[in-house]
């Protein structure tokens, strides 16, 4: 936190995101405030605690807009306000074009290889471009200075860059990509490529997770756009404008925020087993996901069901509790997958159910992150199945949750976190017997094991914790400015 506001000189920050960190619903007669389940908001929030500034999001969930109205420019956290959220409100037609269409029908997929195929609606594009637009005015407006440090978020706003950069010449525009970049190849089929690579390299700054995804991206820009790449200094200059394109691994707030709220992780295992009826002693595994064709939950549900055939001994001894946060549920991809996940785990049920145990516990609902931290806690491995993500906070949040050094992690090989925690048991989620057979690995881990893997993977998490990420761009971008102004001065 020190060195966020020693970079920032007292300067307040700008954040644009697509989705709002705080949600307000009426229930009945009072507001009850909701965190979304998103890796970016998990991230991006404790930096702003610590910067303080403007964040300037879509008032999506806020679902009654009458009742929240008076909402649109709130201090929070509610309960210790920190910052201001400045809410952009949005029809159902331009939600429907922008974030339903094209960032999650055409950009998401597009950026994943889940092998679902984007869609590209022109009608989808005008809306994106619209909306772009209007965030970009909007940052234009709560600038307070005529070089304000502004920090876009993720794939909803790739033209934004551009269109501060136009409006303010002297910005400091850090652009962070929360999800993979892909291949040439694949990002070409995109009918307005070039228009999103140019508004992407109006940032100073445009960051990714990992190398591999800015290589993607030198490589596209390379393919598709007139510009000057300097491979040696990862920059791009394009009409007198440098971007530098760096990876910054994304990470979790340390110490987290809940530790002092939450129960010993003793009483954390008692409670959440007395709860689904289980013995002191059941083995349970934990998976936290939004529901999302990305995250590999079918896959997982299959390892489980190999690994009960393959170990008899586990069958009544073993339940997979699986969060499933609903999210883009007006999709039909997204419906789709949800009856899949759903059909599956009542498919394994059936075939290996005692009595009251079942091997899938499915919860299809919100939960705080409190409630999760608990699951965390009570668990002896945590699976984490992507078929592709970004980074994914959730194998780091398991790791914060585990104070008592227990408890093993089994990581996709398709994260941007399998890069980091070398100490969790890595797989390949496609591969159902290797992914059985690495859970079970967790399940008869000897405790020292346990302990010396969790113990490293704590370490790193500590240290490369979210204000070393954002740290990181800071400093990066307080070099580049003070290059400038010297450049200016001479010039
Ligand atoms: C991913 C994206 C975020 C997004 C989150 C939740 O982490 O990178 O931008 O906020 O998923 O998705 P949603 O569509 O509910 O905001």
């Amino acid at each position: 936190r020190s060195l966020l506001h020693k970079q920032l000189a007292g300067e307040r920050i700008i954040v644009v995101s697509n989705r709002e960190p705080y949600i307000h619903l009426k229930k009945e007669d009072r507001i009850e405030v909701n965190r979304p389940a998103s890796g970016l908001v998990t991230a991006v929030e404790p930096v702003m605690r610590a910067c303080s500034g403007t964040w300037i999001a879509h008032g999506s969930g806020s679902a009654d807009r009458e009742t929240v109205d008076r909402h649109d420019r709130v201090a929070v956290p509610p309960d210790h306000p920190e910052y201001r959220l400045r809410r952009i409100w949005l029809t159902t037609e331009e939600e429907n074009g922008y974030y339903y269409g094209f960032a999650n029908e055409g950009l998401w997929p597009l950026c994943h290889i889940a092998h679902v195929r984007p869609i590209f609606r022109t009608s989808d594009w005008q809306s994106y471009v619209a909306i772009n637009q209007r965030f970009a005015d909007a940052v234009v407006r709560e600038a307070d200075s005529d070089d304000p440090v502004v920090l876009v978020q993720d794939y909803h706003f790739a033209l934004l860059p551009g269109m501060v950069r136009a409006a303010l010449p002297k910005a400091t525009i850090i652009t962070f990509w929360h999800i993979p970049w892909p291949n040439p190849e694949s990002f070409g089929i995109c009918p307005w490529r070039e228009e999103l690579l140019r508004g992407m390299l109006g940032s100073t700054i445009l960051g990714f997770h990992t190398p591999f995804h800015c290589k993607n991206f030198l490589e596209t820009v390379d393919r598709y756009l007139e510009t000057r790449i300097e491979h040696e200094s990862s920059t791009i200059s394009r009409r007198g404008n440098l971007t530098l394109v760096e990876s910054y691994p994304i990470s979790i707030q340390w110490p987290p925020a809940w530790e002092k709220n939450l129960p010993s992780v003793e009483q954390c295992r008692s409670e959440v087993r007395a709860a689904l009826g289980l013995p002191v002693h059941h083995r349970i595994g934990i998976g936290v996901d939004r529901q999302d064709y990305t995250k590999g939950i079918l896959e997982r549900f299959r390892a489980v069901e190999k690994m009960l055939e393959l170990h008899p001994e586990l069958v009544g001894n073993f339940t997979l509790i699986q969060i499933a946060a609903p999210t883009r549920s007006a999709l039909e991809d997204y419906q789709t997958f949800e009856a899949q996940v759903r059909n599956l785990a009542i498919r394994i049920n059936q075939r290996f159910s005692r009595g009251n145990w079942q091997p899938i516990c499915l919860k299809v609902e919100h939960h705080e992150p409190e409630q999760v931290n608990r699951y965390y806690r009570a668990a002896d491995v945590c699976v984490v199945t992507s078929l592709h993500d970004g980074m994914n906070l959730v194998a780091k949040e398991f790791v914060a949750a585990r104070e008592d050094e227990r408890g093993v992690l089994v990581l996709s090989q398709f994260t941007g976190a399998a890069h980091e925690l070398h100490e969790s048991l890595i797989v390949n989620p496609y591969h159902i017997e290797q992914t059985a057979d690495a859970i079970h690995r967790a399940l008869t881990m000897p405790e020292e094991e346990q302990r010396e893997r969790m113990h490293s993977m704590r370490m790193l998490v500590r240290d490369f914790n979210v204000y070393r990420w954002a740290g990181r761009m800071l400093l990066d971008a307080a070099r580049i400015r003070q290059r400038e102004k010297l450049a200016a001065r001479i010039g």
